[in-house]
Order: structure tokens, then sequence, then C-alpha cells
């Protein structure tokens, strides 16, 4: 690998170190000894305890639960690494929290997704690198460069794997993902349905009107985000009310809050396949359908490419 911005350094907070440790494995290079600690008041302290001067230094780290520790990590590594004279500094965010929060959804809302964008800019970051940005606009928040990967080459490479390509649907859990599931399923020449949530009244539950004829398909349902649960499990009723043969689901990102584990492992979801971007809790380990897909060889691909100075987005090709 060569390192043309001096030489390279990962650095890990504390949100992910298993997918720190995988990557860090993959590109042949040891993480950055660093403390990354709280004071007895939960104040985030860091060392970093090595000499980083001059280097290419990759901070990985995803801001998941607790999305505002994990967020200060970021912020003070970055903060650390700028005062110990890093050459450059590129904040390698798998999950970006506070993406949801792309745009005032309501009056006197904030736009959260942006001022999480100016704090990390102004932390003193050269470069971001993330993976399935909830909304592709976020990059345009960040001044400087912003590279979105996506997992759909991993989540593809399983999916002819393992299903008979001919029998399959994909399926958007919302309007809002078409044009994400319209990729993956161009990608395995599959049809595409669509599932049109509608509230008529107010009051009223949503109603899953299912835009495509799904009977007897395999259904494969895409998404950037899982967190309570409550979109996948209604969509995987809709469509088995709408004559699907099982549906399956590909998330990237297993947000996976409160009982949300519980709710996927008891619903008619056949299986869930997530990345880890998030780490997963011991609960998503032990559940009998959620299944975690490692994205590290795909980051670790990115982080290499991103110090030797060559195409990123040709990985996707
Ligand atoms: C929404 O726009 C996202 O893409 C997901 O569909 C949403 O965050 C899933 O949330 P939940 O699992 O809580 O229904």
């Amino acid at each position: 690998m060569s390192a043309k911005n001096g030489a390279i350094k990962l650095v890990a907070g504390n949100s992910n170190p298993a997918l720190a440790e995988a990557i860090a494995a993959f590109l042949g290079q040891p993480l950055t000894k660093a403390i990354v600690r709280r004071f007895a008041d939960m104040e985030v302290f860091v060392e970093i305890q090595e000499n980083v001067r001059g280097s290419d230094v990759f901070i990985i780290q995803s801001t998941s639960y607790p999305a505002n520790d994990h967020l200060m990590e970021l912020l003070i590594i970055t903060d650390a690494l700028r005062r110990a004279s890093a050459r450059r500094i590129t904040a390698v965010i798998p999950y970006f929290g506070y993406a949801r929060q792309d745009r005032k959804a309501g009056g006197r809302t904030p736009i959260s997704a942006k001022l999480v964008s100016n704090l990390i800019t102004h932390a003193g970051v050269d470069r971001v690198m993330t993976l399935d940005l909830h909304a592709g606009q976020i990059q345009g928040f960040f001044d400087i460069p912003t590279d979105n990967l996506y997992a759909s080459p991993v989540m593809v490479r399983d999916i002819k794997d393992r299903f008979d390509l001919t029998n399959l649907m994909v399926v958007s859990p919302d309007v809002g993902g078409v044009v994400r599931a319209r990729g993956l399923a161009k990608r395995i020449n599959a049809p595409l349905a669509i599932i049109d949530k509608r509230r008529e009244r107010a009051g009223e539950s949503e109603v899953m009107n299912v835009i495509g004829d799904v009977e007897g398909y395999t259904c494969i349902l895409i998404d950037d985000i899982v967190d309570s649960g409550g979109t996948l499990v209604n969509a995987a009723d809709a469509l088995l009310a709408n004559g699907a043969k099982e549906v399956y689901a590909y998330i990237t990102h297993g947000v996976l809050s409160g009982g949300a584990t519980a709710r996927i492992a008891s619903s008619k979801l056949k299986e869930l396949v997530i990345t880890d971007s998030i780490q997963p809790t011991e609960a998503v380990r032990v559940a009998h359908n959620i299944r975690v897909m490692s994205i590290a060889s795909l980051i670790g691909e990115a982080i290499g490419r991103t110090a030797a100075e060559e195409s990123v987005s040709s990985l996707f090709d």
C-alpha cells in the first residue's frame, strides 16, 4: 500500500473496536496506540501514544449509540491529532448519526446533520469517509472532500450466492428509499416493488399499499437504517398479505434501538442482514434471524486507495 500523504495511521474511538481491528487487519497495519477514556464526570479525554507528526491519519468512529458520546470522542480525537501535527486527518464514520435530521421537518426544528457536519469540520478534519448516508446531499453539508461508500457490492455478492435470482423482487419499504432499492435491483437484474405508507386521516393507523405484483416472489427489502424495526416488520406483513412467498431484508445500518431485536425475532421476516457499521450487541449476535456481514474490507480498501491517491468511486463501478 503506498502512502502519498505521510505514513498511514489508524486511530479508533470506542464506538466499534471490532470493526476498527478488522480494518487494521485488512490493511496489515496495527491500530495506533491511543487512550480514549472518561474523567469521573464523563468528560472525554484522549491521549495519542505514538508519534503522528506528518502522518496520514484515519479515525475510525461511527457516531452510533450513545451518539453524543461517540461524536464527542471523534471531535476530541481530531483535536488531539491536529495538535500533534498530523499532516492529514480523515474521519471514517461508517454510521453517520444525526443523518435523519437533514432538513427542517417542521417549523422551529433544527438541521442537526448540518450542525454535526460543521462540528466535525471545525474540529480540524480534512476529509470524511462514510457509508450509505441516509441522504446523499449531506455530502454537501461538508465543505471538505466527502466520500460516501456503498454497501451494495457486499450485499449483491451475498444475494447472488444465496438466492435464485429468477424469482427475486427487490422492495423499497417507503417511497423515500426508491433510488437506493432501484440501484440494487438493477445490479441483480430483478424487478422492483415499492411500499407506499399512507395515513388517510389523523389518528387512523397507516395503510401499506404495495405498488407492484409481489405474488409468488421472494422479496428483499432494501433500506439504509433499521431502528425500531417498525418499518421492516410492517413491510414484511404487507408483502406476505399480498402473496409474497417469503421476505428478507438487507439493511446497511443496524441501529436496532430498544426492543427492535426482539421485534425482528418475532416477526415474519425470514432474515435481516445488516453490516457491522454499528457494533452489534449480544442480543443481535444471538438473534436467530439476524445476520451481520462485515464491511471491513470495503472500508479498508477505500482507506488504502485514499492514502495512495487512487480512485475510490471505481470500487463501485
Ligand atoms: C427512514 O427514512 C429510514 O430510511 C428508515 O426506513 C427508518 O429509519 C427505519 O426506522 P424504523 O426501523 O424505526 O422503522
